[in-house]
């Protein structure tokens, strides 16, 4: 469903605006502990092994970058192009690939791959063949997988992107953010567009599909003039993808952020603007608005995948070919496997004990319920198709919709009379208004979140 860009008021923007998660997960990594212990994460590895013909989805977590970006709040450890961080950290992944593969004995069949940071470019051409090396030792890629990699223009060179389209890779994401000067600047992140422009240019040559550019509304300076060109001046690159994320401030968690300077950051109205300015420019230059904050060229998968109902979304964002099982590797990486969320320790050395000690590096985790898989569904079923279907959910979960969620009806139906979505015998569509705030109608069926908003530090960054 692609709309028209919705008119939006000060109140209603206003009214709207308040912490809530962005939902790649549910429940969120907040509720993530550590009683899922590494080996609550080897049992259900050895369920997903029993699964022989299915295959899966593996993200690796490559978190180096020469620079930390000012706005960034990626996990990542900055550290000079050229330093050896990089020996010890692949050693310890290549251990961990091996424990995850003597897990999963007969199930090696990969049909998404994604390799994410950080800045996987880091690396340098002889370390992303001997990864792939190591890895493909122990899996395959069904034909048709996606592998997709996130670069970093500033530090990818020709060489390496060729490295990666001769291993397979097919899929790639730009960092961009802003092509602004003085946006830049700002954000301790100077990238002529010149560079983007070449990065475009080499791997459209090269024959990756897909091609997607991730930009950022809300950053300093930005403004509705400087954002329309910035729009404007990324359309030129005709990416086949476009992410534009709301810029997630939260200098509680990310010290880094804390060097902005925020008397220049653009105010909620302002935001707001400059995210419905992009969408009526995108629209009008032939791209669709896929989910809460991408686009895509109608020919790009992303699109017949949201026609087809098979788009999904997770930690990697809106994706199509989503296994029942993901499994994370690398530092800080979030795996989902049978039903469990595992996540791998955040710190580098806790990371390496647990690896050198033959163990699974889990820090923390969660086994989901038949509670929470069935709103998980219906978060999904909001943000990737903007619509709630009662009766395929009943079919799923073996519940009746309107009992089960009699509580949580009544604030649907209070944010749909308010015009965000409307509700009838058969389900919930969100409109063209309620696509913008999403996450709000989602957080009514996430029981977590009350529990979470009580809490004395905030946890999750503004839903404008
Ligand atoms: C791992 S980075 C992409 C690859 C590479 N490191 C780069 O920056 O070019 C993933 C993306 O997350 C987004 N991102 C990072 N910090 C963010 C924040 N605070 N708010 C919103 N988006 C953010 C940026 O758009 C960034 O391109
Ligand atoms: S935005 Fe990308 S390059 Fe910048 S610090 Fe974050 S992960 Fe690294």
């Amino acid at each position: 469903m692609t709309a028209v860009a919705p008119r939006v008021t000060p109140e209603q923007v206003a009214h709207y605006d308040r912490p809530g998660p962005r939902y790649t997960s549910y429940p969120t990594a907040v509720e993530f502990n550590a009683s899922f212990a590494p080996a609550d994460y080897a049992g259900r590895l050895a369920a997903a092994a029993e699964r022989r013909d299915a295959p899966l989805s593996v993200y690796t977590h490559l978190p180096f970058c020469a620079e930390r970006c000012l706005f960034c709040a990626c996990h990542v450890i900055a550290s000079p192009l050229g330093s050896r961080v990089t020996e010890p950290y692949l050693a310890h992944l290549f251990r961990e690939i091996e424990l995850v593969a003597a897990a999963l004995p007969g199930r090696r069949r990969v049909s998404q791959y994604h390799w994410g940071g950080g800045t996987p470019t880091y690396l340098s051409v002889a370390e992303i063949h001997a990864l792939l090396d190591q890895f493909e030792r122990y899996f395959s890629f069904e034909a048709g997988a996606e592998i997709a990699i996130e670069v970093d223009p500033r530090v990818t060179t020709a060489e390496q992107l060729a490295a990666l389209r001769s291993r397979g890779f097919n899929r790639i994401s730009l960092g961009v953010q802003d092509l602004d000067p003085v946006v830049q600047e700002a954000i301790g992140r100077v990238q002529p567009r010149a560079v983007t422009a070449a990065t475009v240019d080499e791997a459209r040559r090269l024959g990756f599909r897909g091609i997607n550019i991730d930009l950022i509304y809300g950053l300093p300076h930005q403004t509705l003039a400087s954002f329309r060109a910035l729009v404007d001046s990324v359309v030129e690159l005709a990416p086949d993808r476009l992410a534009i994320y709301s810029f997630a401030y939260v200098p509680w968690l990310k010290g880094n952020q804390k060097k902005l300077d925020t008397d220049v950051l653009p105010d909620r109205d302002t935001k707001i603007a400059l995210i419905l300015e992009a969408r009526e420019r995108l629209i009008a230059a032939g791209y669709r608005a896929i989910g809460m904050d991408h686009f895509a060229r109608p020919d790009d998968e992303l699109s017949s995948a949201l026609d087809a109902g098979r788009l999904q979304r997770n930690f990697m964002g809106y994706t199509v070919h989503e296994a029942a099982d993901q499994i994370g590797l690398g530092v800080s990486a979030i795996g989902l496997v049978q039903n469990a969320y595992a996540q791998n320790h955040k710190k580098l050395s806790d990371y390496y004990a647990d690896v050198d000690a033959g163990r699974f590096p889990v820090e923390r985790g969660y086994a989901l319920s038949a509670d929470d898989r069935l709103r998980a569904d219906v978060i999904q079923s909001l943000m990737c198709g903007f619509a709630v279907d009662w009766t395929a959910i009943e079919r799923r979960h073996g519940v009746d919709f309107a009992d089960y969620f009699a509580a949580e009806l009544p604030q649907v139906e209070a944010l749909a009379a308010e015009g965000l979505a409307e509700v009838d015998a058969d389900g919930i569509r969100v409109t063209p208004l309620g696509q913008l705030f999403v996450r709000n109608l989602a957080m009514c069926f996430d029981r977590y979140l009350p529990a979470t908003q009580r809490s004395p530090t905030p946890r999750f960054s503004r839903t404008i």
